[in-house]
């Protein structure tokens, strides 16, 4: 299938990014959806302000800026995917919600669109099995900030067919990323190497070894990591962050995996990085 309108289901931090980097491959009319008119127009101001950084930066004209934001359709109804060529979904990462949206994409969709989730650990096999089209489900896992991160992780389902590899993969070279194949297992292989890692600083920093700032010192000036692992934590959003851990728990059910108790102690207190203004770090000034 010629993918010519392109589908984001969700227009927060992952949804809006990838929707960007879409709208910017060329030739691209995107649909982004969310559940209500204040989260796409959100993600649409992030998007025009993201354009905006690289326009002052002349690595844009302000036409170019005005020609991507006008192929971006604003949708609250999950019915304007009927539309869309290839559709990714980049809601909250909760297995029941995501299950959902298939079902319901699964229905809407033309025959033959690839139904593709951003989802940063969820099992692409189980998401797909909720679908008639399995063979057409796939992960497409960006990484944050989206415009700035050159990988896109893409893990094939037990059902998952070459062709629909192929596209996801043509697809995400089209957008300007290099993509990299893995299989379905719990965290992919991104998130079991990296969440592990920042749940042992939180541990870290529970048991009192050293502050966060200390903590993530040590990983940025020792190990020449581009910011900490609880700074990374803070982008990522820890809600995000426990539910990985949370999958990587059960999917293996081994121990080693269990969420720190601080980590969900700051999720129960609201405490959910960057986009709360607290995690952490403070980022409310
Ligand atoms: N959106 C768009 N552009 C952004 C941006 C954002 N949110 N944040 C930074 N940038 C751009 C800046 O404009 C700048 O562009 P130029 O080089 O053209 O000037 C460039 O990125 C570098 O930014 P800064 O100089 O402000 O800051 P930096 O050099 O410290 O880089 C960073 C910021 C790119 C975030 C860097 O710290 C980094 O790479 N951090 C690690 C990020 C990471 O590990 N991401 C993966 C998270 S895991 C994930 O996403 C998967 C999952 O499932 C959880």
């Amino acid at each position: 299938m010629t993918v010519k309108t392109f589908g984001v289901v969700g227009a927060g931090q992952m949804g809006n990014g990838i929707a960007q980097v879409a709208a910017s491959s060329g030739g691209l009319n995107i649909i982004m959806n969310d559940i209500a008119d204040q989260f796409v127009d959100r993600g649409y101001n992030t998007i025009s302000k993201n354009l905006d950084r690289l326009v002052a930066k002349d690595k844009l004209t302000a036409e170019q800026k005005k020609e991507i934001l006008g192929r971006i359709k604003k949708s609250t109804s999950l019915e304007d995917m009927k539309d869309a060529d290839f559709v990714v979904e980049a809601a909250t990462e909760r297995e029941d919600l995501k299950l959902d949206i298939f079902r319901k994409l699964d229905a809407i969709c033309k025959p033959g669109v690839v139904l593709a989730t951003n989802t940063s650990s969820i099992s692409i096999t189980r998401i797909a099995a909720a679908t008639k089209r399995p063979d057409l489900v796939i992960g497409m896992h960006f990484m944050n900030p989206v415009p700035v991160m050159k990988l896109v992780e893409i893990i094939k389902g037990l059902a998952t067919s070459q062709a629909t590899y192929e596209l996801t993969e043509a697809l995400a070279k089209q957008f300007g990323k290099t993509p990299v194949e893995c299989n379905d297992s719990p965290g992919f292989i991104s998130n079991r190497v990296l969440l592990p890692m920042i749940n042992e600083a939180v541990y870290a920093l529970m048991e009192g070894v050293g502050t966060a700032k200390a903590i993530d010192d040590i990983m940025v000036l020792g190990m020449n990591h581009p910011m900490g692992p609880l700074a990374l934590a803070d982008l990522i959003g820890l809600d995000t962050c426990l539910a990985i851990m949370d999958v990587l728990y059960k999917g293996f059910g081994d121990s080693k995996y269990r969420p720190c108790p601080l980590l969900k102690k700051y999720v129960d207190a609201g405490y959910l990085g960057r986009k709360s203004g607290r995690g952490f770090y403070d980022y409310s000034k």
